[in-house]
């Protein structure tokens, strides 16, 4: 709710309340940011009033402020303020402006030309600030949400001076904090080791988070949180700030000698400038706010329901995903139509739904340095064509999927050969490659008209119902002869793709799509807004998994997390695991299987059948269900965390061990956000061990899990079936006292439950 009340301007969620004023000067002061207050008639208890600071001051014969120390929601160069800035022009070479309130409107149907939006927005402030030396109108937006505490805001700038400008940096979101000691929490990582958590103390100075290589990256992820240094999971206040943005993006925080901290997050300017003519706007991307006074596992509930209700969109926004097979890992480049069939086959008769055939079914593409661009089936491999093999897959029972990586062009390709102006190279310079191929130039609308009629035709041709858009490779050599100004040629990229991925999306309403970039490399808010999931990772090894999981869910849903059971051992760390393991990590996500399920084993074919049976009872709950983390894989001795339907009635709790220990300590299943009087029955679900795998050389041991009639069952056993705990409590009981989980094995006790490293479990929980 957006409440203006004189000069103050009040923007309520449920639970955080975002309070500021226009000052006599003009300037917007920002007051507070932080757990909900109720209205009052004046906030001057709260305001910190006038004339704080050192330095030039600004005044007037009402009111005199130092614009390097007060508290605002917008910041320029010019006027005294020193810190890090929203905002730098430069006019001929004047870099100075005065943007002063002007007015504001209250807007029902905001949304950001070009860019993806938040939808169903409840409604938007829209304050205006003018330079009326320059008649330049710079306006702040602010936009709230039915059913979160996220807030959205942006911001733009319209120019009527009658000549051209130049924008250095446009920010989308400002918040000026009256405190310094933070907690700053972040997410970088590379291929394969996608979001890893870095935490640090904020120090003096800026720190910067952001990226430069054309994608939103996994070097440094868009999502950061701060934390008050007292901040836990279930307690103390903590903020998140995402950006709804696909390109190179930025977050500041400076903290000063004068105990403030200046956060600011948006575009990345450090490859980034535009060229604004007379009459015409530009808008900076849409960044998301949250502020949770019950510490971090509230601010990823409030997040996970915005990104469900108001990112995620269109007809497989709330539907189960299918059940997919994948030949990646299984065949890379060395399938032949036959091989994909078989393999499609045995996934079918195991209980897959889709059949998804990865890179090199086009052009001549038999590894990684030939035909992208080139979007008709490879006749080497595919005699029959892309729509047979589709007829085929289809005829079975199952959904057929296609891999494209529609951004990018080989230099061996037909594409490239009749245009290589298509490709984004420098005039000086040979072009730079990277997995022997180029960026496509998605700055020019040409090339994007072409592509969103040829990527468009090939998806139909192939009858997808589910494609995978990758994109290997960040960008270099952007130089497009499509703007003058290199400065703006990224974020032309960007506008660019969201342009094809727009047109695609409303050409194939029913197309399950989801986005990759070599794994985790373009994991934002933008690319929800058109793709329901993303590839988290090309690691699918369990225990790294759960680990990049374990940070991908504090913002993102379970929905959004692509993730697979692959083979053992893993390609990507060599390291063995179960295929149970491997699943009960994998289940939480967009789930499927990336193996050749004719090379299992007897006891993990058993498994994936039972494991497939099993998810497909579970899987709306799984996928869409609350998610409140309990303790972490990183940072705890275990991670544990649950998953509750919204009315309570199921649940899912998962734990993971670390590296086997001798007496670790006892595991409690402690669930919470269950209904306190009802009875709750618990039942794990069981698992499946290869006896030879698991005991190899102890199989004469009697202490392993088999129990005091351990000869009996060993005879000719193969597979051995895990403990199996149940149990009956209330809902009050198990949140409040927990249940006490089996002794592992090497407790020193009578062992039940055999928990090797890594090992996982789940158990399902239901109302009686
Ligand atoms: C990178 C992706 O992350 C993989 O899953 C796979 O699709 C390869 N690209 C194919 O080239």
């Amino acid at each position: 709710m957006i409440t203006v009340q004189g000069n103050y301007f009040k923007i309520d969620t449920k639970k955080s309340t975002y309070l500021f004023k226009v000052n006599p000067l003009g300037i917007l002061e920002h007051i507070y940011y932080g757990k909900a207050i109720p209205n009052e008639k004046d906030y001057s208890f709260l305001e910190e009033g006038e004339g704080c600071g050192y330095g030039v001051m600004m005044k007037n014969d009402r009111y005199l402020a130092y614009l390097d120390h007060l508290s605002q929601e917008c910041s320029f160069k010019g006027r005294g303020d020193t810190r890090e800035l929203l905002l730098q022009i430069d006019c001929s070479g004047d870099l100075e402006c005065e943007f002063l309130y002007e007015g504001h409107e209250i807007l029902h149907d905001f949304e950001i030309p070009g860019l993806p939006n938040a939808n169903h927005k409840e409604e938007t402030l829209a304050i205006y600030l003018k330079d009326k030396a320059k008649k330049l109108t710079l306006c702040l937006y602010y936009s709230t949400y039915p059913g979160t505490d996220v807030i959205t805001r942006s911001s733009s700038l319209k120019n009527d001076s009658g000549k051209k400008i130049r924008i250095n940096r446009l920010l989308s979101s400002q918040i000026d904090f009256d405190e310094d000691e933070f907690i700053l929490k972040t997410f970088g990582g590379t291929w394969a080791k996608e979001s890893v958590l870095q935490k640090r103390t904020l120090q003096h100075g800026v720190t910067k988070i952001g990226s430069n290589n054309g994608h939103s990256s996994c070097i440094h992820s868009p999502f950061v949180v701060l934390e008050k240094p007292d901040c836990s999971l279930t307690s103390g206040g903590c903020y998140g700030f995402n950006l709804i943005y696909s390109g190179n993006h930025a977050g500041y925080f400076e903290r000063n000698n004068l105990h403030k901290v200046r956060f600011l997050n948006g575009i990345n300017d450090d490859s980034f400038s535009w060229d604004l003519s007379d009459g015409e706007s530009f808008f900076a991307p849409e960044a998301t706010l949250c502020y949770s006074s019950e510490g971090e596992r509230e601010l990823t509930h409030q997040y996970h329901r915005f990104v469900r209700e108001h990112i995620v969109r269109g007809e497989w926004q709330y539907k189960d995903h299918p059940v997919l097979i994948n030949d990646w890992e299984a065949l890379t480049f060395n399938f032949t139509e036959e091989k994909l069939v078989a393999l499609a086959r045995r996934g079918k008769e195991l209980g897959c739904e889709l059949f998804v055939l990865d890179d090199g079914w086009f052009g001549k593409r038999n590894s990684d340095n030939t035909s992208l661009g080139d979007w008709h089936a490879n006749l080497a491999k595919l005699p029959n064509g892309i729509g047979s093999l589709a007829d085929k897959i289809h005829e079975m029972g199952l959904l057929f999927g296609l891999w494209f990586e529609p951004e990018m062009v080989s230099r061996d390709s037909d594409l490239y050969r009749a245009h290589p102006e298509f490709a984004l190279t420098h005039k000086d310079y040979e072009p730079l490659e990277s997995r022997n191929q180029l960026v496509l130039d998605l700055a020019n609308p040409v090339v994007v008209d072409y592509l969103i009629e040829n990527v468009g035709n090939a998806i139909a041709e192939a009858k997808c119902d589910y494609v995978k858009w990758d994109c290997n490779r960040v960008i270099s050599d952007y130089l497009s002869p499509s703007t003058l100004n290199q400065g703006e040629t990224l974020h032309r990229y960007a506008l660019g793709l969201y342009r094809f991925l727009g047109a695609i999306m409303k050409r194939f309403p029913h197309v399950l799509f989801e986005s990759c970039a070599a794994g985790g490399e373009r994991v934002d808010l933008g690319m929800l807004c058109y793709m329901p999931s993303f590839w988290a990772s090309d690691d699918t090894e369990p225990f790294e998994r759960e680990k990049i999981q374990e940070s991908l869910l504090m913002c993102y849903p379970q929905s959004c997390i692509g993730a697979h059971v692959s083979a053992s051992p893993n390609h990507q760390t060599l390291r063995e695991s179960q295929i149970e393991d491997r699943f009960n990590v994998a289940c939480i996500g967009a789930f499927g299987y990336e193996l050749d399920p004719n090379e299992l084993s007897d006891v993990d074919t058993k498994s994936m059948c039972e494991q497939i049976a099993w998810y497909k009872q579970n899987r709306h709950l799984l996928a869409f269900g609350d998610y409140y983390k309990i303790s972490s894989i990183v940072e705890d001795c275990r991670g544990q965390f649950v998953i509750v339907s919204p009315d309570q009635k199921e649940a899912i709790y998962f734990v993971g061990n670390k590296t086997f220990e001798l007496y670790s300590p006892q595991a409690f299943l402690k669930p919470v956000h269950l209904d306190p009087d009802a009875v709750y029955e618990v039942e794990e679900r069981q698992q499946n061990f290869d006896f030879y795998q698991v005991h190899g050389r102890v199989k004469n041991d009697k202490r392993t899990l088999t129990g005091p009639d351990w000869q009996e069952k060993l005879k000719d056993v193969e597979c051995l079936k895990s403990e199996k705990q149940v149990a009956s409590a209330l809902g009050a009981s198990l949140m409040n006292a927990g249940m006490r989980l089996d002794y592992e094995w090497g407790s020193g006790r009578l062992p039940k439950r055999l928990m090797l490293d890594y090992s996982t479990r789940i158990y399902k929980i239901k109302k009686k």
